[in-house]
């Protein structure tokens, strides 16, 4: 029997230092042995957002410790290992360098090949972690950083088909959550807050909700949570505007998902179209239930990565090692760390004031 591959996957693109080993079973299917984070979230309470020089030393400082752990719980020796899977961007520098040096240092000691991955193929391909699933397919990411429908053709193979022309969705929750007094990483608390609140109470403005095609803004949105934050008085009002904010989100990423649906069938040909959720706004229960939805009246299926895998984790990083593995699309140990590395090359830069859409 051929001993299956076994992944070192490596992750320290912002602010969540992570290692995991996985294999796969006799039918192919990923396993994860160990899948170890280690959030900085105390390191950058303070601030109210990540600091990049101090992401950098905490990751200097716990990077061999989590990964010896991964190692520790797999139950693997180390010499098992067959390849090393790092993340080389896209992220801040300071912290890919982090990583990335270390994985190229295991790989070399190892003399096992090294693989540079793209952070947001990892999120791209997270959902196969636990869920079969064939190319090609419908991705909307939605992490801190991004916000794109990208049609996934195959591996390495992305054509972009909408963007954000401003802020992350991520960011849009983040932003609210400071505007509304919660602490960092805030986002998350959005989702809890809308709960007690009316989602009608205010109305926010949906930037280029009419226009240009599957691209998204909301940088407006933003502006209008400030303004109204300031007249705010009571705990109610709060609850009220995280929840009309999270409904306005709905709002944009069901019709921007629509057209996307639209767009995505106009270069595919399949009987059943996929539609795969992922990034650290996947784990938002009402996002996945209004996007659920919208699947079953389109007959697309919807697939999202398991809640604990939507943020960032070094087993989605693991995952794309595993698939390059396979197709022994190695990297040389001079791979740069890219801060700004989009999934589809051709893709025309959407972003700052002077954007046409
Ligand atoms: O994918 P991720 O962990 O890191 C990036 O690659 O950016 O995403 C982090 C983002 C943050 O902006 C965070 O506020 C957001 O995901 N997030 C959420 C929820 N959980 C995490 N946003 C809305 N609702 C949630 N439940
Ligand atoms: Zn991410």
């Amino acid at each position: 029997m051929k001993k299956k591959p076994i992944i070192l996957g490596i992750e320290s693109s912002c602010d969540e230092t992570a290692a995991s080993i996985i294999t796969e079973n006799e039918q192919g299917k990923p396993i994860i042995l160990s899948n170890i984070i280690s959030s900085q979230v105390d390191v950058h309470k303070e601030f109210g957002g990540v600091v990049p020089e101090l992401a950098a030393r905490s990751h200097i400082e716990k990077i061999d410790l989590i990964t010896k752990k991964a190692i520790d719980d797999s139950g693997i020796k180390m010499n098992d290992i067959d390849a090393i899977a790092a993340t080389a961007g896209p992220g801040l520098i300071v912290c890919l360098s982090v990583g990335l040096s270390f994985g190229k240092t295991i790989a070399s000691l190892l003399n096992k090949p090294f693989i540079a991955v793209n952070h947001l193929e990892g999120h791209a391909l997270s959902p196969k972690l636990n869920s079969k699933l064939d190319y090609p397919y419908l991705l909307l990411l939605i992490s801190g950083g991004h916000t794109q429908f990208l049609s996934v053709q195959g591996l390495g193979e992305y054509k972009r088909l909408g963007t954000t022309i401003d802020d992350a969705v991520g960011e849009a929750f983040d932003k609210t959550a400071k505007l509304l007094g919660i602490e960092f990483p805030g986002g998350p608390q959005i989702e809890i807050y809308a709960k007690k609140g009316d989602p009608y109470k205010y109305e926010l403005p949906k930037p280029i909700f009419h226009k240009g095609g599957c691209n998204l803004s909301f940088a407006g949105l933003k502006t209008a949570v400030l303004k109204i934050s300031k007249q705010i008085k009571t705990k109610q009002e709060k609850y009220d505007l995280a929840a009309s904010f999270q409904r306005t989100i709905e709002e944009i990423l069901l019709k921007k998902s629509k057209i996307a649906f639209k767009e995505f069938e106009k270069i595919n040909n399949n009987n059943k179209n996929k539609f795969i959720v992922a990034g650290g706004v996947a784990a938002n229960k009402k996002i996945r239930k209004i996007l659920e939805n919208l699947c079953e009246k389109e007959n697309f299926e919807a697939i999202f990565p398991p809640v604990d895998l939507c943020g960032d984790n070094a087993a989605m990083i693991a995952m794309v090692g595993l698939e390059k593995f396979k197709l022994k699309q190695f990297s040389e140990l001079d791979h740069p760390a890219k801060p700004r590395w989009p999934l589809d090359k051709d893709a025309i830069f959407l972003k700052g004031a002077g954007v046409r859409l």
